[in-house]
């Protein structure tokens, strides 16, 4: 077990390079490994979750080549992929059992997929229903709704679904799914989930119409490779931005940061608290907006969060609750229940762990409720296996008195494995990785 010590920090500054973003990157590997032809994807997230999703591809006979943070993929078109001789291994990663099983009942053979504990406590119901409404068959644990998936696909039919809850896991596993067959497919969700699925498909010119909270894709187009540049990832430059807001003197400059709208909200909720922080040179990359990140020690104050709010900022609310933590007066986090089911259940881990710190944190059936300005402490306290969590730990070791240690901090390596090198870099004080055995 690894173990992160961080240390009371009074001054962050300096310019960084945030990694590759992990929703994009799993989409780059997975849509050009469909497209004829060698794509070139750049700022590729070299973390456990994307090369899970690489080995997944791979093991379905196509050609991948990894040098640095550059990958290339020999694509073989839309009916290019071979049957795996194995079980596809996601590790970790939602996104690569989700997003593959879409892919996998639009293929003439049969697939198992399955993934580690927490992985295979998730719910998968929400995206075998729909493939199998295509004509997928899938059979899993508890009636197709845990993994191990097994899954045959082939000779699928468009439907036009209705999802439940925001998820762009779930629409992104329909929409792959219609790639591969006739006609049109579609999505239609009671808030917008991000979006990087559409924007990539048009970017590989897939017929893709997006009409208020509908997607829709044309299946059976075949598509040619192409060059892709990765944002950097918005969901791991969120625990700079609030590291920076909650040092008592700092500076930070985060460069080339994706900011897709239906993912920025972390930066209209530190606004809402009060934040330093502005956002600077906007440019685009493949359809996604692009800018560069000024945060600054901060006065924060509690705030109110609810509803698309909450969508456009899922996988940022730990980091969140330790905002609320320093702020001062109450912060409300409410329509929140998807984070019972993401890596680890984000509401106990958060209530529990920032607890331990000193924090007066309250859980809420749907959500929680954090009263700030409480004295935070240096403790151990536990990952629960989950990176976020690991993550926003180490952001409150920064503004707690004494030492943090944060146990089972390996999960870093899920989506941000270079963290306590760029912290130490800014000027994080005591930070200390040590891999365990
Ligand atoms: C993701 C979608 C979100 C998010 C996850 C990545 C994606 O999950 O929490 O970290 O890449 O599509 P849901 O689709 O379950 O909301």
């Amino acid at each position: 077990m690894a173990v992160l010590t961080v240390g009371s920090t009074q001054q962050l500054h300096g310019e960084v390079n945030v990694p590759g973003d992990k929703s994009i990157s799993h989409r780059a590997v997975m849509l050009a490994a469909l497209a004829r032809g060698r794509s070139k994807i750049m700022n590729f997230l070299m973390s456990d979750d994307c090369l899970r999703t690489a080995a997944c591809i791979r093991n379905m006979g196509i050609d991948i080549e990894l040098d640095h943070d550059t990958v290339w993929v020999a694509g073989k078109g839309l009916d290019g992929l071979s049957e795996p001789e194995d079980v596809l291994y996601a590790g970790n990663s939602g996104t690569t059992i989700r997003l593959l099983s879409g892919i996998l009942a639009g293929q003439e053979f049969t697939s198992v997929i399955t993934g580690d504990a927490s992985l295979r406590r998730r719910p998968m119901g929400r995206i075998t229903k729909p493939l199998q409404l295509m004509g997928a068959r899938i059979i899993g644990r508890q009636s197709g709704s845990l993994a191990p998936l097994a899954i045959e696909g082939g000779s699928l039919r468009p439907i036009t679904y209705r999802t439940p809850t925001a998820s762009a896991q779930v629409k992104s596993a329909v929409l792959l799914a219609g790639l591969f067959c006739e006609g049109w497919t579609e999505v239609i969700e009671p808030a917008r989930s991000r979006d990087h699925t559409e924007l990539m498909l048009k970017a590989f010119g897939v017929p893709v119409e997006v009409e208020g909270l509908s997607v829709r894709v044309k299946g059976r187009h075949e598509f040619k490779a192409c060059e892709l540049a990765v944002p950097g990832d918005l969901s791991s430059a969120a625990f700079l931005m609030v590291a920076a807001c909650m040092v008592p003197d700092a500076r930070v400059v985060i460069r080339s940061v994706g900011l897709n709208p239906t993912r920025s909200g972390i930066i209209d909720i530190l606004k809402s608290m009060g934040a330093r922080i502005a956002v600077v040179n906007l440019r685009e990359s493949m359809g996604e907006p692009v800018g560069d990140v000024i945060v600054e020690s901060s006065r924060l104050s509690g705030t109110a969060i609810s509803g698309e709010l909450v969508v456009r900022a899922i996988d940022e609310i730990p980091v969140v609750a330790v905002a609320a933590a320093a702020a001062e007066g109450t912060t409300e986090i409410r329509d929140a229940e998807e984070l019972k089911v993401k890596e680890s259940n984000r509401i106990a881990a958060v209530a529990g762990e920032l607890g331990k710190m000193g924090a007066a944190v309250h859980e809420l059936p749907d959500g929680l409720r954090i009263v700030g300005g409480k004295p935070l402490m240096g403790a151990e306290v536990d990952s629960h296996h989950d990176h976020r969590i690991a993550l926003a730990l180490a952001v409150m070791g920064l503004a707690a008195k004494g030492k943090t240690r944060i146990m089972g901090a390996e999960c870093l390596a899920v989506s941000y494995p270079a963290f306590p090198e760029a912290l130490a870099r800014l000027g994080g004080e005591g930070i200390e990785y040590i891999q365990g055995p």
